[in-house]
């Protein structure tokens, strides 16, 4: 039988500080706060839900009436086209999730054992997973300061013989600084992959994301700015990529002759019934990042003043999409520390998320990058969580959290 990794807190030494304890429970009505007297009526404010009120029934209701609801039907292709489109790329390769789009991505290389992939600590698990399945070795870099994102000289700095890829992610939605990393790749011959799974429109220089490396993949779960539930893409303007994506995810099936096999495929195929959904989402993309950009600006505004905050950056050279409004909590300055403004905001029906623990924190991966430090990472890690994020967020919903934080000051 599988057995966990186990690492208990007194293994990890003063890196234990950082790691968060259990979520507060979020009380189902807001404690009155008088001025919001309206809101009090609802129930929570959810950290993120998806925002369906597009085609998505009607387009459903069509693959259903057609008897398309595997993965063979129409919407397939036109979702993938539609999504590559918003991408700026000529190709999009639909899947069953972010993970295994990445995966996919990283199998069209061949990767062998031994093959080095840089990437973040600073990230979602399945990144460095996706990493692992290909039986490859990840390496970690730490995020740069001032916008949260992997950290180009540290990338330079980890580069062998053996490296093949790197991992951008353009974290919480806001791009990593491409051009000085495709230079740096593009010197040393090694494949750029983007992680965009929570960047769905994000744009570095004006380009989006999905288009800026050799391909890039994206999440539609439930959360992310687009959805189909559970499913993801390939994104690629690079024709061989792309034909050997569609052809992994379909267990390599030859064009041959039926039921042979030249490659090790997957089955990481999206249904028509979830493609039906995106293509409804993809129509109203650009609106849901318009959304959430202005949320972000409006949060931004209310917290400004509100001393030892800190609210997401965004460089001058970048779209941030926001996926996540993030924040830090510097303990001294607010009075409280992240942990404990949590609570309040739980108290009062606020449901928020920690940052990501990094993956050298993790105890799958303990052992792999035991000695290792990443303090930008583990500061993120240790002060770092996001507010309610959704598109459909209002306008006094924000005005509602942010009284909150500021109330909590005393
Ligand atoms: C950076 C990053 N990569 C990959 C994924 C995996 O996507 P999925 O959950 O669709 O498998 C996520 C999911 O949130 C993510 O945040």
């Amino acid at each position: 039988m599988l057995k966990p990794h186990e690492l208990s807190l007194d293994e990890m030494g003063d890196l234990a500080q950082i790691i968060p304890g259990p979520d507060p429970e979020v009380k189902l009505s807001y404690q009155t706060i008088p001025s919001f007297d309206a809101l009090s009526r609802s129930s929570f404010i959810p950290v993120c839900q998806p925002t369906l009120g597009g085609n998505e029934l009607r387009y459903v209701q069509r693959a259903v009436e057609t008897n398309w609801i595997s993965s063979a039907g129409s919407f397939i292709r036109e979702f993938e086209s539609r999504f590559a489109a918003a991408c700026g790329v000529k190709y999009g390769i639909a899947c069953a999730n972010g993970t295994v789009a990445l995966h996919l991505a990283l199998a069209t290389l061949g990767l062998q054992p031994g093959d080095e992939v840089i990437l973040p600590t600073f990230t979602m698990i399945a990144t460095i997973n996706a990493v692992a399945y290909c039986g490859a070795t990840p390496v970690l870099v730490d995020s740069e300061p001032a916008f949260w994102q992997m950290d180009i000289a540290q990338v330079a700095a980890k580069i062998t013989p053996r490296t093949r890829a790197i991992i951008p992610v353009h974290t919480y939605g806001h791009p990593v600084d491409m051009d000085a990393l495709n230079e740096l790749a593009c010197r040393h011959g090694i494949y750029v992959i983007e992680d965009a799974a929570e960047a769905h429109g994000a744009e570095y220089k004006g380009r989006r994301a999905g288009g800026l490396g050799a391909a890039a993949s994206f999440s539609f779960y439930g959360n992310k700015i687009i959805t189909t539930g559970e499913g993801g893409m390939v994104t690629t303007d690079n024709e061989a990529i792309a034909r050997l994506a569609w052809n992994l995810r379909d267990h390599a099936f030859s064009h041959e002759r039926h039921f042979w096999h030249k490659h090790m495929g997957y089955n990481y195929r999206m249904t028509n019934l979830q493609a039906a959904v995106g293509l409804a989402q993809v129509e109203q993309m650009d609106g849901f990042v318009a959304a959430r950009r202005r949320n972000a600006a409006h949060y931004s505004r209310l917290l400004a003043q509100v001393p030892g905050i800190t609210t997401p950056p965004e460089a001058e050279w970048a779209k941030n999409v926001f996926w996540m409004y993030g924040i830090l909590v510097d303990e001294a300055a607010y009075g409280m520390n992240r942990d404990q403004l949590r609570r309040v905001l739980a108290d009062h029906g606020v449901e928020t998320r920690t940052f990501f623990i990094p993956m050298h924190c993790q105890p799958v991966y303990w052992q792999h990058f035991q000695g290792q430090r990443f303090p930008v990472a583990e500061r993120l890690c240790r002060d770092g969580f996001y507010l309610p994020s959704a598109s459909s967020l209002s306008a006094s919903e924000i005005e509602y959290v942010t009284a909150v934080i500021r109330d909590a000051q005393g």
